[in-house]
């Protein structure tokens, strides 16, 4: 008899982001009139840079010839891209990465979700709440969390940000082996400093723990003494594995393209102690159920480096940031705690109602989606989520009709 992974039953039965779009197709189809706007999943609609979009037609060129055509490229990536990122995203900021140490991958959101499987099942995990819903659920389907218990599941500990500590959760009060953490924050868009992130690392030595460190959107961060990576800490090599995305930074989330750093000197442990590095773990599960990413869309992330490219980026960035000034602006003229907004893409606002039937009244009564809160934890409860990802023309429409209800 053919039988379930059980773990899943203990899923919400629907991914927040595909909730929320089915909620919002049945609105328009009983509303065809009503134009609706979006600012609920982070996705951008902005074109790919001129320099990417330069080098993804020229790497497509090199594809129709036999003596510039490509098979199977490296698992890991290609050296050329691999180098940039090595080079100007960390060595470039004083973090020691190198080249080899990094993986490109076609998303952080299934890195994120895959890495869980080079750990023992049986491992204790501390989530922040709120929390993009992909740490919890891939260590849900791997029957890590235990039971659903009240919106919540009964071996996951679970690190509270509220506004009472600025959205950044407190060390664990008990011993975990794993830890994950996102900055600039995803959905709270709050950051985080070297002196608050230095505790985690310290934490993780100590306790024989590792951090899992989502930096997806550290090219929003504007305040230059914030860090951008994890590796900016001392002694985080051997403790943190960390995830960044060109998705955000560079219009990418369509064409997929992202990376995971595993130094190697970064560590873990067998049940009778003995220490493995995770680097040759995560070489190996990457060469066995992955086959790289295409070399156009490489290429295409290669130019996000050259000179054109990264002006090009800064001002898609600033494009975006510009739109998430006017929406935490607004959100405070109408009297809301507004997080965010400020060096990350997310404004998240304190509603003071139950985070659905806010996210129901304003597609309702101004054609705006939102992220309801609820959706990321139950810190999230009583918050909403709104993305600066659109154009200025429709954020700004979207405030003018938020003004009037
Ligand atoms: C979000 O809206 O939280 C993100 O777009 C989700 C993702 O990157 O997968």
């Amino acid at each position: 008899m053919i039988r379930i992974n059980e773990n899943y039953l203990k899923l919400k039965p629907s991914y927040l982001f595909s909730e929320i779009s089915t909620r919002v197709a049945a609105f328009q189809e009983a509303n065809p009139a009503k134009e609706i706007i979006r600012l609920g999943i982070g996705d951008v609609t902005r074109a790919l840079p001129k320099a990417c979009i330069d080098a993804f037609h020229k790497a497509v060129d090199e594809m129709a010839f036999d003596s510039t055509f490509k098979g199977y490229g490296p698992e890991q990536g290609y050296a050329f891209l691999r180098e940039k990122i090595a080079l100007s995203d960390y060595q470039a900021r004083g973090a020691d990465i190198r080249s080899d140490e990094i993986f490109v991958s076609d998303g952080a959101k299934g890195d994120t979700a895959n890495i869980q499987e080079i750990f023992s099942a049986d491992i204790r995990i501390a989530i922040p709440d709120p929390v993009y819903p992909v740490y919890l659920d891939t260590n849900v389907m791997a029957g890590r969390a235990g039971n659903p218990d009240d919106g919540r599941y009964s071996a996951i500990v679970y690190l509270d940000s509220t506004d009472k500590n600025h959205f950044i959760p407190d060390l664990p009060k008990e011993n975990v082996d794993l830890i994950y953490l996102c900055f600039p924050n995803n959905p709270t868009g709050a950051t985080i400093t070297k002196d608050q992130l230095k505790p985690f690392v310290d934490y993780a030595r100590q306790n024989k723990a590792l951090i899992l460190y989502d930096a997806a959107y550290e090219a929003f961060i504007k305040d230059e003494n914030l860090p951008r990576s994890i590796y900016e800490i001392e002694g985080a090599r051997e403790v943190a594995i960390e995830f960044r995305s060109f998705s955000k930074t560079a219009g990418f989330t369509g064409t997929r393209c992202a990376f995971t750093v595993v130094p190697k000197d970064c560590r873990a442990y067998d049940a009778a102690g003995k220490k493995h590095l995770l680097h040759a773990f995560w070489n190996r599960r990457q060469t066995t159920k992955f086959n790289g990413v295409s070399y156009p869309v490489q290429k295409a992330a290669e130019a996000i480096y050259s000179d054109a490219g990264t002006i090009q980026v800064k001002e898609l960035i600033h494009y975006y940031m510009n739109n998430a000034s006017l929406i935490r602006q607004s959100m405070q003229s109408l009297g809301y705690a507004c997080a965010g907004g400020e060096n990350s893409p997310y404004i998240w606002v304190k509603t003071g109602l139950d985070s659905w039937e806010f996210f129901d009244m304003l597609l309702n009564k101004a054609g705006v989606v939102c992220t309801p809160g609820a959706g990321f934890g139950r810190c999230g409860q009583g918050y909403i989520r709104i993305s600066a990802f659109n154009s200025h023309e429709n954020v700004a429409r979207a405030m003018e009709k938020i003004m009037k209800i």
